[in-house]
Parts: structure tokens; C-alpha cells; sequence
């Protein structure tokens, strides 16, 4: 048995993963489950999967489970719990899924234990690329992506790397890829949050619709990779049927294919290097015809160009532009800033910023910590 740390488990990752497991009764055992503050839905998924823990990083939802919870699980509250947890002798694999820069601590808790990280939480390589992927090396922790455009791309290279040109990032567009700039002013969070093609939770659904989300993959396939800005492109995709491609000197090009539904990408990370049923139907390509792609349009989708700048720049800029957009996004989703703002608060933030090289985590951190003040403060100017 395959013992998982399910990191997030309340989420959208969280859960399609679980049902992932549910195909695999004999194969994966739910060692440990974490979440934030939804401890309703956490006490139902202990009371299914009987984990040996439980974490809530808000303690009073930790009391509120433990109040009820009437099996052998241990519920533990706290951010350094998640740690405990991913980092814990029987874990096996670590499933990283907590969204945002909370999420970065423990997925680095798992590489420095040398375990399987299925890596969901781009930020944990947003922020500390460096860090974090030293940390991998220096433990043999096996680092495997679950986002659906790396996880093609890593498909794409299991032949190797020889000749390799470029990668090409898939880009849907999300909800208002044909919407021209000028209507973008009045969107309210629900439309953006109505992607097309994927089921998300609310945050990185609103940056598929800024394409903060591409912008982010874009610093991520760079660490994942190790290939710079330039040998990294992304092209829009509506249909998201193909996740991503590889360019090789030859002419030759490898896209790996689906249905949008990240139980794939989940599936083959917790089953590498061989592969497992997901729940996910085969692909029908006549039924998705005719496939499109189009050049990003970097006027309209201005995060993701600050997102590409940021990487040129390197050290503490991917990390700022990551915290003010989490802030700004947030902020959008009360209602406090409208959707165009967000890349208005990241650009400035961005400019005001100390730009320098992290060499810790705490750097890191403090780095996130004054970013999140900053775009606070310019957000003051737009309510
Ligand atoms: N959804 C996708 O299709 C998809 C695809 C590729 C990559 N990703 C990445 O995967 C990660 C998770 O995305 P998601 O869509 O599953 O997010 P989500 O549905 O919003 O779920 C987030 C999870 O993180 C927990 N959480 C939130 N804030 C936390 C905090 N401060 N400390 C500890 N736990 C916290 C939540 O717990 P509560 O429920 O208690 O709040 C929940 O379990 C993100 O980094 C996202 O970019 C997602």
C-alpha cells in the first residue's frame, strides 16, 4: 500500500484525488488529510478514509473536528502540522494541493524529507524555484507535476531531452478569450470564475481569466524544466484538449492529449512511471473538431506579461508579483477592485518593490510579507 498525505484535501485538487483513490482501493491508503478551515467537509472525509491525521491550519475549525470526529484519527492544527504530516515517516507521497503561498512551507517540508511530491501548488516554485528545487536534488525527492500543461510537457520528455528547441504552454483563455479589452472593465468575479473548460476553485480561476495562471506555469516550467524565459512560449487553446507540446531541432513535435479533467494528471503522478484508470473517458477527437490556436494577445492579458517579465528579472520578483496578485485577487473577489485593477496593483507593486535574490526561505517570506503590504496599501487607492 501506497500511504498519500493529501495536502488541500478540501479543495478541487483534493477531491480528485480522493477520487482517483476510490478507483484504487488496494493500492493507496489515505495516511494524513489537511485543509484550512472547512472542517464539515473534513469531518466527512475522516469519517470515509479514516486517515491516522488530520490537520486544520486554523485552530478553531482543529476544535471543532476534534469536538465531533469519533474515530482513531489525530487532529492536529496549525501551519507547522502540514509539515509534520508531509514530512512523516510513513508518508510515501505527498499530494500538494493547498492553494497559494501557504502552501509553499510543506511542499518544501516533503522534498527536504526526500518523499514523492506531486506538486499542484505552482507558488512553492513561484516563490522559492531556487530553494525548492535544491532541496529536491539534495534528497532525492522525486518531484512529479500535477498541472495540467507540466505534466504533458513531462509526458512529452520521458524520451529525453535530446534536441529539445522549446516547450509551448497551452493557453485556454479562459472566459474571455474573445472578449475585446474594452468589456473587460464591468466583469464581475462569478463571470470570471465560469471557466469554459475546467472545474477550478475560485482564486486560480480568476487567474485563468487573467492568464495570471499561464503566467505563473510559465515561472514554473522554467524551474520544472530548467529552460529560460526565451525557450518558453505559450499559445492559446480553446478547446484544451492538447495540455502542451515539446519542439525538438529535428522538426519534430510531441503535444500530449485529453479530455480537460486533472484526475489524468493526478493519476499518472501517484502511479509513475506507469499508469492507472482515472475515471476520465478516452479522448473523442471528432467530437472536439476543429482544434484552434491563436498568439496571446500580451495587451489584454497584461499579467502575463508581467509574469514573463518577472522571470527575466529572477530572485525576489516572481515572488512579488505572485503575493500582490494573490491580494489583488482576493481583493476582486469582494468586490473591493474591479478585474482590470489586478494587473494594475501586480505592474506597480512590482515597480515599488526591492528587487533582490532570496537565499532563504525567511527571505522568501519576508519578501511575500511586504509585497502582500504594498499592493494592500495601492488597493486603498481603487476601493
Ligand atoms: N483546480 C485545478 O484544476 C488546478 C489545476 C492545476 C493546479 N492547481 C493548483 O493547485 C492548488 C490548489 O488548487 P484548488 O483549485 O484545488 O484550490 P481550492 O479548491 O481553493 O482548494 C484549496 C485547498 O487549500 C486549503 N487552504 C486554503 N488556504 C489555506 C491555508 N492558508 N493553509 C492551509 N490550507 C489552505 C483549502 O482548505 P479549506 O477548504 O479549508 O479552505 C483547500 O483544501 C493551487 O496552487 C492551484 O494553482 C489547481
Amino acid at each position: 500500500m501506497i500511504n498519500l498525505t493529501l495536502l488541500g484535501a478540501t479543495g478541487s485538487i483534493g477531491q480528485s484525488t480522493l477520487s482517483v483513490v476510490d478507483l484504487h482501493p488496494q493500492t493507496f491508503n489515505v495516511f494524513a488529510l489537511s485543509a484550512n478551515t472547512n472542517w464539515q467537509r473534513m469531518l466527512s472525509l475522516c469519517e470515509k478514509y479514516q486517515p491516522s491525521f488530520a490537520v486544520m491550519t486554523d485552530e478553531v475549525a482543529a476544535e471543532q473536528l476534534s469536538q465531533r470526529l469519533q474515530n482513531d484519527t489525530t487532529v492536529l492544527s496549525g501551519a507547522k502540522a502540514l509539515e509534520t504530516i508531509a514530512s512523516h515517516t510513513y508518508t510515501d507521497q505527498v499530494m500538494a494541493a493547498i492553494v497559494g503561498a501557504a502552501g509553499m512551507a510543506s511542499s518544501l517540508a516533503a522534498a527536504k524529507a526526500g518523499k514523492r511530491i506531486m506538486l499542484a501548488n505552482k507558488e512553492s516554485l513561484v516563490l522559492a524555484g531556487d530553494i525548492f528545487m535544491q532541496a529536491v536534488k539534495d534528497n532525492n525527492a522525486e518531484l512529479i507535476p500535477v498541472d495540467s500543461e507540466h505534466s504533458a510537457i513531462f509526458q512529452c520528455l520521458q524520451g529525453g531531452v535530446s534536441g529539445l528547441n522549446k516547450i509551448q504552454l497551452t493557453a485556454s483563455g479562459g472566459p474571455f478569450l474573445h472578449t475585446p479589452l474594452s468589456k473587460l472593465t464591468s466583469i464581475t468575479p462569478d463571470q470570471a470564475c465560469a471557466h469554459p473548460n475546467w472545474s477550478m476553485g475560485r482564486k486560480i480561476s480568476v487567474d485563468s481569466a487573467t492568464m495570471m495562471n499561464k503566467g505563473l506555469e510559465v515561472i514554473e516550467a522554467h524551474y520544472l524544466f530548467n529552460l529560460p524565459a526565451e525557450k518558453i512560449d505559450v499559445v492559446m487553446h480553446p478547446q484544451s484538449i492538447i495540455h502542451s507540446s515539446v519542439y525538438f531541432d529535428d522538426g519534430s513535435t510531441l503535444s500530449q492529449m485529453g479530455n480537460p479533467d486533472m484526475r489524468t494528471v493526478i493519476s499518472y503522478a501517484m502511479s509513475y512511471p506507469d499508469r492507472i484508470s482515472s475515471g476520465v473517458p478516452a479522448l473523442n477527437l471528432t467530437k472536439n473538431s476543429p482544434l484552434e490556436f491563436y498568439p496571446p494577445d500580451f495587451n489584454k492579458f497584461s499579467c502575463l506579461r508581467l509574469a514573463f517579465e518577472a522571470l527575466k528579472q529572477g530572485g525576489s520578483a516572481m515572488g512579488t508579483i505572485n503575493a500582490a496578485n494573490e491580494v489583488a485577487v482576493a481583493s476582486f473577489l469582494d468586490e473591493k477592485i474591479k478585474f482590470l485593477d489586478i494587473a494594475k496593483i501586480i505592474e506597480k507593486t512590482l515597480e515599488i518593490s526591492n528587487h533582490f535574490y532570496p537565499t532563504c526561505l525567511s527571505e522568501v517570506i519576508e519578501n511575500d510579507r511586504t509585497a502582500r503590504l504594498i499592493a494592500s496599501k495601492l488597493i486603498q487607492f481603487y476601493v
